[in-house]
């Protein structure tokens, strides 16, 4: 390994450049006015393939395109499925960023820009990581073959439908992500838990226009009262969610897993103090860990309806809506979450609203076993990048791909995050320490050598 630690330090400007290429072209998957430069980045990522000596395609789809490359495979050794994605968030609120969101700059040590962690940065280490051992060594230890898609940040629906439909062709023995965090600065994570989501909208239509509150109010249902009113049903005082059957298929934390949590090093001031809050709440009887990371939960994400400008406007507004999440855990089933939440606010429903609601998408959460000699694989190449042996953590976030891998293809993935909690993940000045990109590469280049040794079972 050490040619290959010396081509890494050797070339560590230049994986730098190539980053700062990727974060200027603005993939926004979700807004239609970048589709071309969703298409570019995609091109971007497979034009790296090429460049390394490999035959990448690029996959056309109803929406953005998948991105596909392959080591030959090698008898004995394991074939990896690493998967990425090279689509962005959207920017806003883009007064609050420091330096412009595509125009990555360096503060401190980090590179901040939209998609610096989440996940061009985290992505790119893996195929830095084999850039270097074509370059160095010609081929690689085992077979990688890569999916990397542009619409994570929206449903991914591209992706699910080429799943199943390519079996054969992403038949592999264990998958890689790196699309996650790292326990804390300095302390690398493997995450073995990861939730599901199913994300609402809701839209109320009271009268066929906005009226005088004054002339019409009282005779007339307020479609925003009437939003509030709902929305506030789903969720009781001490932090438990009302649709009933909603925990049925909830697995309790075991007493072991609660202990294993309360034995990382987490100060709740400390937390705190990085959101900038003075206090928390949460379900009642379990930690903040506890919560985020094995609870199921219920965000509002955007609420709206009415007058929102400068003074006041006495109307009586004809509409209003909302989006809204429900984080899951294993095992529980987005479409029967679903199917019960709509049961449960249909009936709400007052004289004079007409209701539309939309399930935006959704994904089951899932658990990675612990012992598995791809999981030991896995810590010896993150002790190698980082220094330090990982932990092991579960997520909040959902990378409903992860489950597909499991269901589809029958593997489990590694869950290898790069980034670090004060990223600013979907929020403005995300960042990605630069320190921890070119660990993660070194990390990516030894766990290719480190895979190769296990033995596959197929
Ligand atoms: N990389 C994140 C998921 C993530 C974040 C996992 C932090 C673990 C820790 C991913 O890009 C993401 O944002 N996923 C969405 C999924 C949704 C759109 C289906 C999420 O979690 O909101
Ligand atoms: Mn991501
Ligand atoms: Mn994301």
């Amino acid at each position: 390994m050490a040619s290959l630690d010396q081509y890494l330090e050797d070339n560590a400007d230049q994986f730098q450049e190539d980053l700062f290429e990727l974060l200027r072209i603005p993939s926004v998957s979700t807004d239609s006015n970048f589709k071309g430069d969703v298409l570019r980045a995609g091109q971007w990522v497979a034009d790296q393939f090429t460049a390394m000596g490999l035959t990448p395609e690029l996959i056309e789809t109803a929406g953005h395109p998948l991105i596909y490359a392959e080591t030959p495979h090698v008898p004995g050794a394991p074939t990896v499925l690493v998967y990425g994605h090279y689509d962005v968030q959207p920017p806003d609120p883009l007064d609050e960023w420091i330096s412009p969101p595509f125009e990555p700059t360096v503060r401190d040590g980090s590179v901040y820009a939209r998609g610096a962690t989440d996940d061009k940065g985290q992505m790119l280490t893996h195929i830095k990581s084999t850039q270097a051992w074509m370059a160095v060594e010609g081929k690689l230890p085992l077979q990688l073959k890569f999916i990397i898609e542009g619409e994570e940040e929206d449903g991914s629906e591209a992706i699910y439908k080429y799943l199943p439909e390519n079996v054969e062709k992403l038949k592999a023995d264990v998958g890689v992500i790196s699309d996650s965090s790292q326990f804390a600065p300095g302390q690398p994570a493997i995450t073995y838990g990861l939730k599901g989501i199913v994300y609402f909208e809701i839209r109320l239509q009271g009268p066929k226009q906005d009226l005088h509150s004054g002339t019409f109010g009282g005779g007339v249902t307020n479609p925003v009262n009437t939003l509030c009113k709902i929305m506030s049903t789903i969720i009781d005082g001490d932090g438990r969610i009302q649709i009933p059957g909603f925990y049925d298929d909830v697995i309790p934390l075991s007493d072991r897993e609660r202990e294993q949590f309360a034995a990382l090093p987490f100060s709740d001031e400390e937390f705190m103090n990085q959101i900038g809050v003075d206090g928390v709440t949460g379900e009642k009887d379990y930690s903040i860990l506890e919560r985020r990371w094995a609870r199921p939960t219920f965000d509002m994400n955007g609420i709206w309806g009415g007058y929102q400008a400068e003074g006041a406007k006495t109307v009586l507004p004809a509409k209003s809506a909302a989006k809204f999440s429900f984080r899951l855990v294993p095992d529980q089933d987005p479409q029967k979450i679903g199917a019960a939440l709509e049961e449960m606010i249909k009936p709400q429903l007052p004289p004079g609203i007409t209701m539309k609601l939309k399930m935006l998408h959704g994904g089951q959460g899932i658990r990675v076993p612990l012992e598995s000699p791809y999981m030991d694989a896995a810590s010896r190449a993150i002790e190698a990048g980082f220094g330090t042996a990982p932990v092991f953590i579960r997520e909040g976030g959902s990378i409903p791909i992860v489950t597909e891998f499991r269901e589809k293809l029958g593997i489990d993935t590694l869950l290898l995050g790069w980034g670090l909690n004060d990223d600013n993940t979907h929020s403005p000045n995300e960042k990605f320490s630069l320190a921890d990109f070119h660990r993660g590469i070194k990390a990516s280049a030894h766990l290719w050598s480190e895979l190769s040794k296990v033995s596959p079972k197929s």
